[in-house]
This record gives C-alpha cells, structure tokens and sequence, in this order.
C-alpha cells in the first residue's frame, strides 16, 4: 500500500469507526455486529502501527488507552469551574424559584436536571477535536487528564454536526452501577478489596496512570453545560439539546432526565418524582439541579464569589429505616472470605422491602458495638446491598448479646485466618470449602475467563453438588449420560453444555491463566503474566526475581503466583486442564520482522509519534521482548520523555545502550 492510500484509508476507516461507536455507546443502537466493528477496528490498529505518521490522537485506537502519565498537568480553566449553592430543604428550594419568578424576568422558564454524582469536567473541542479533558480541580486550575478521559466510550473524539470551531462541554463522568458492581465482584475475586462507592471509583479511576486501566473500568458521562464565546444559542436547553446532535451523551428528556419548567410546582414535581425513582437509575444520583434556561435571564442573574444565582441544587438525603437486627449469618465467599450479613426484620427502603444488610467485617461489627435485638439504621448505596450505619442505643433491650465474630469457617470449620493490615477474615482451606471450590469453578466458567455458554453459576452449584465436579478440570470429563440425570437438565441443555465445555479450548493462553482463579491475578496482571513468559511452563517455573521483572507485577502478587504453583492439588489441576488440551502457550502473532530477534528492551517515560503500548507491541512484532528493569542482560533502553533517572543511572554503569524513540523507528524499519 502506498503511503497516501494508506493515510486515506485511516481517515477513512477512522470515519465509519466514530460513527459506529456513536450508534452503539451514546445511541444504543448499534447497526454492525460486534466483530465487525472488531475488524475496522484491528484494520485501523495494524494500519496505524505501519503507518504511525497518520495516527492521530484522537484515533478511536486511542480508546483501548495505554498512555501512560507520571503526572497530570495543572491547567487555568478559560471559564471558572463554579460549584453550585445547594439545600436539603424544599422550602429553600421554592423560595429560590420564588424569588427569580418575582425578578421581573419575562418568558422565565427553569429547566431541571439530575445531578450526576460523579466527577465533574470540562472536555474542550477545537475544529470538531477534543484537544484537552480538565478535572475541576479548585475552580480555577484543574488537572489535565485527556489520556485517560479518550478511553471513555461516551466522549466523541471527534464531533459530528454543526458545532462551534472552539467551545468547552462540561459534564460529569460517572461509574454506572452495573459497571461498579462487575468491578467490585472481579476485585474479590482476584482477592482485591472492594471499592466503597461509585463516586469515589470514578475520581480513582480518572486519576490512574495507565490509561489502558482506565479504558477496562466502564465509565460513562453525562454532559450539561456549552460553553464560548458568541454560541449560537439563547438558552441552556437548546446548548444541551445541540450538543446531542454533535455527539455528546446528554440527558435524555424521553426518560424525564431533563425537563423544562415555568413554575415552582413544575420544579417540585421533578424532584418528588426523582426523589422516588432514583433508586431505579442504573447510576447515583445525589440531588436534582434547577437552572434558569435563558442566557440573557442568566447573565442578568449574576453570580455570587462561588456560585451562580441563576441555579441551584436540591440534594436528596439518604434514605434510611430503624429497624430491628434478628441475628447475623458469616457467608464465605468464592474467595474464602467470610462477611457478615445481619438478617433484619423486614422494613420499607427506598420502593423495595430490606430483609438483609451488610456488616462488611469484623471492625465494622466492633465500631456500631452490635448487639442481638439492636435496632439499627440501615441506608442505600450504590451496591445492590444495603449496610447498616448506625443504631438507636436507647433502644437496646437489657441483656443483649454482643455479636461475636465466628473464629471457624461456618462450612468446613477451618480456623479462619486475618492477615495483616486486611480488613478481612478469610477460611484458608481453599482446595476444600464447598463455596470456595464452587467459587473457582464459577470463576473459570465466567464470561471474562473461559466463557463456557451453557454453564452459568447454578449449574455449577448442581453440578457440585451432584457430584460430578470437584476441580475446574473435571467439566472436561463430564459426559451427556452424567449430565442427563441431573434435576431440569434437557437433552438441549447437555448438549449445549458439552458443546460450550469443549469450544473453550480454544479461550487464549491469557484468559485460561485468568481463569485459573490465582489470587491478586486478575484480568490485566494475567494478560502481563502471559505476554512475559508466553507458556504455562515458563510461568510454572519462573523464580521470584523473573516475576518481579514483569512491569507492575510486585511482591504480594508474585508470592501468590509462586505459591499457588508449589501446591500440589493446583499442579494437579493444571496439569489435567493440559492433558484435555487447553491452550497454555501464547498465539504467536506473525512478526513483521526479526530486526528485534532475541533483544530484551526496557521502555521508560513517554513518547511523541507512538504510545507506549504501542511501542512495546512493535516491540513483540519484531521479535524483541519486553522487560521491566534494566539488567546486565538488557541490549536497549529506550528512552523516552520524563524517563526515571535510576534508569538512566544503570544503563549507563551497565553499559545498557540508549535509543530514542526516532532510533528505535529506524532500527525496525520505519522512516521519518
Ligand atoms: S451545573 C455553574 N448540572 O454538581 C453550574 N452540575 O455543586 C455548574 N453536577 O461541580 C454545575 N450534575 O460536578 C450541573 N446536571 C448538573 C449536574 C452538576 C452533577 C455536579 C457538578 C458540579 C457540582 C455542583
């Protein structure tokens, strides 16, 4: 392909994939099948790694991440970044409409939004670009986090329509809760802590400094605000409702996300209705927002040192019950670990009836001092549970039992276990615990790890429970005679099952590494894992010191690796899962050259023409490998910008030659 062809068919390309992405994230209707957005997609990434002149940043390649930042710029915010006065109270609320309805103001209209309880932010576009993403920050200077914020599906890289040459969009970046949940259940069961709530993720995950992270995490936006200079709008309403068209995620009015009102009763409908259905959102919401819609009504308004007179925000306050604690049940989770849910008499939250609450752990049963018979406050969050935040003491009744944490693991009776600085007790009998056992194999089967149609969790509780699986191996041995005597199996059902157990033979090295259920090995460190020793018998017999060389592989997940090898049961397993003919080495990608052939090449600070990720699958393409630190064994050190100075400091006392990025171009192979 000639240069010029090539360049076309990346615009081309990048074209089709915009307006693809379009359709399937903001619009929710998709019009191409999954894998052949999957193909323009890879087309555009091999183009691209051939051709890393005509890859812009805004390619929608970009959204997989992989750029690194050591630090986020501060950046001066063109409009300051004001927060909103806010009430609990509804009388402030109608007063505040009250008092603007009075002003004078002719045509009032009020519009009324959600108000997403996420991060704000404020994405600037220039010529249909996004040029700069900024975190709010103190209102005036906030943190430059573009890289990251490109990797969020909702934002359009490159707008469609009739837009403004240069404006900024402000908006919220949120965490759904379908995707916090699927978050929080990967985290426990790679043996990670939960995270606490969906805000708090979403301002985590912003700050993450590998963007590819942050691409995995799920989160979304919802934009409310046009700013510029001479907008071709008069209000609010119609900026918002533009900014649809040109491919923002704004609040859509079909669901009542967005509303136009005259008056105060208009206003507190919106609330009323929302206070009630908020709890059916598949996000938090933490109060509604009341704006004056017109510009010229707005300018005419002001604003005060901190905030607008023109909106104002009603927030929402926890709903919570009183109601009494009847006794507390220890679960043990697929991962050992034991939390304690108190069974509550039944009581009405929030549209649905509670019966159970989480305690989280053993501190947070000590802190509430919890006794039988309590009566306790219990709150919605963001998980699909809901925990106990208090209890009334007066209402205690005499002679209660303090609440004591189990000491034995509640199914098998090992002696649990609480390791130092984790909040958690664990039962450590693994290979044993029927919920652990069960766990493992509902992990392995899962959709991330080997994706077996046919068995969803139940199944594996039957199957279990029947009898015919005790290790994740054994699904390879099961046989339609064995399944059809099974309870509400259907000949189809064993079929389909037989059929999904032995397609997942062909699930890449990778995910059958993630499948095996390592603790502290989750999706990405198993991907590292994998492309660093590229079979399971490299794996199986790297030392410490090989494990730590990995980028981002430390002590904790290291030691678990090592230790889940020397246990015998697990070889066991692992060595039957190779006997049914799992794959257990990496697919080897046709390499573009061998001008990399046996050199091990550290990669350190960022780069101008090609990410970091990209450089390191150049990297593999051409027959090198990627390591982490620099070593005698190590043949290059490629350098790029803000690279750390130990670094530098040992290449140079090893004798470790350093190529820059346009070196390292050259070497394999490409010009200028
Ligand atoms: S308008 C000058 N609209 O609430 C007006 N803010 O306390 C600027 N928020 O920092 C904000 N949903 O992070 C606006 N529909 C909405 C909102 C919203 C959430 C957040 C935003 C802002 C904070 C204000």
């Amino acid at each position: 392909m000639k240069p010029e062809e090539a360049r076309d068919r990346i615009a081309l390309l990048t074209k089709e994939i915009n307006h693809h992405n379009r359709l399937y994230y903001v619009e929710a209707n998709p019009q191409i099948s999954d894998a052949a957005f999957d193909a323009l997609l890879k087309e555009l990434e091999l183009l691209e790694l051939d051709y890393p002149e005509y890859a812009s940043d805004n390619s929608p390649t970009k959204r997989v991440g992989g750029d690194i930042t050591k630090k986020f710029e501060t950046v001066a915010h063109e409009y300051p970044m004001l927060s909103l006065a806010n009430t609990y109270s509804e009388e402030e609320i109608q007063e505040w409409v009250q008092r603007i309805t009075k002003a004078g103001l002719e045509n009032l209209t009020f519009v009324c939004e959600l108000k997403y309880d996420g991060v704000a932010i404020g994405l600037r576009y220039e010529n249909s670009e996004l040029v700069r993403a900024v975190t709010r920050g103190d209102g005036e200077k906030g943190e430059d986090i573009t890289m990251n914020v490109r990797t969020i599906k909702t934002v359009p890289l490159t707008l469609f329509g009739d837009f403004p040459s240069k404006f900024e969009i402000r908006g919220e970046v949120y965490m759904p809760l379908h995707a916090f949940n699927q978050l929080n259940e990967e985290r426990e069961s790679s043996g990670e802590e939960r995270f606490a709530n969906p805000r708090n993720t979403a301002a985590g995950t912003l700050k993450l400094q590998d963007s590819s992270l942050v691409a995995g995490r799920g989160l979304d936006t919802y934009l409310y605000g046009v700013y510029g200079q001479d907008l071709p709008f008069s209000s609010h309403f119609d900026a918002v409702k533009a900014a649809g068209t040109w491919g923002f995620k704004t609040p859509p009015e079909n669901l009542g996300y967005i509303s136009c009102c005259e008056s105060v009763e208009g206003v507190m409908d919106f609330i009323h209705y929302w206070d009630e259905q908020r709890h059916f959102l598949p996000f938090e919401i933490d109060g509604i927002v009341i704006k004056v819609n017109s510009y010229e009504h707005q300018r005419k308004l002001g604003f005060t040192a901190k905030s607008p007179r023109w909106a104002t925000a009603f927030k929402f306050k926890a709903k919570q019950a009183l109601t009494e604690l009847i006794s507390v049940d220890f679960q043990v989770g697929r991962t050992g670990a034991i939390t304690p849910v108190a069974n509550l008499a039944p009581v009405q939250l929030g549209g649905t009836t509670v019966k159970r609450a989480s305690l989280h752990n053993a501190d947070q049963i000590e802190k509430l001092d919890l006794h039988l018979g309590d009566f306790v406050f219990v709150e919605k969050g963001g998980e699909i549970i809901p925990k106990i935040v208090g209890l009334a003491l007066n209402q205690r009744p005499e002679a209660a039992v303090k609440i004591q944490f189990l000491e034995r693991c509640p199914l098998c009776n090992a002696a649990l276990i609480r390791k130092e600085g984790e909040a958690q007790h664990f039962c450590p009998n693994e290979q044993h615990c029927a919920p652990q056992v069960m766990g493992k194999i509902q992990h392995f089967v899962s959709r991330k790890a080997m994706n077996i149609e046919g068995i969803g969790e139940e199944t594996v509780v039957q199957l279990f429970e029947a009898g015919l699986i005790k290790t994740v191996a054994d699904l390879y041995s099961l046989t339609f005679d064995a399944l059809i005597q099974l309870d509400r199996m259907a000949e189809k059902s064993a079929e389909n099952l037989l059929k999904g157990v032995l397609e997942s033979k062909h699930i890449p090295f990778e995910r059958v590494l993630f499948a095996l259920g390592i603790r502290h090995v989750g999706e990405t460190v198993a991907k590292r894992l994998a492309t660093a020793f590229q079979s399971m018998d490299a794996l199986m017999k790297a030392p410490l010191e090989d494990l730590l060389e990995v980028n981002e592989i430390g002590e904790r997940i290291a030691h678990s690796v090592l230790e889940y090898f020397e246990n015998s049961e697990n070889r066991n397993t692992v060595d039957a899962l190779r006997r049914h003919g799992l794959r257990f080495e990496m697919e080897q990608k046709a390499l573009h050259s061998e001008a990399l052939k046996g050199k091990s090449i550290v990669v350190s600070g960022v780069f101008d023409r090609v990410s970091r990720e990209e450089i390191k699958e150049l990297i593999e393409l051409h027959g090198g490998k990627n390591v982490s630190s620099v070593s005698s064994k190590t043949d290059y050190l490629l350098a790029g910008e803000g690279m750390g100075p130990s670094k530098l400091k040992k290449a140079g006392d090893l004798g470790v030659q350093l190529l820059n990025e346009q070196e390292f171009l050259t070497l394999i192979g490409y010009g200028k």
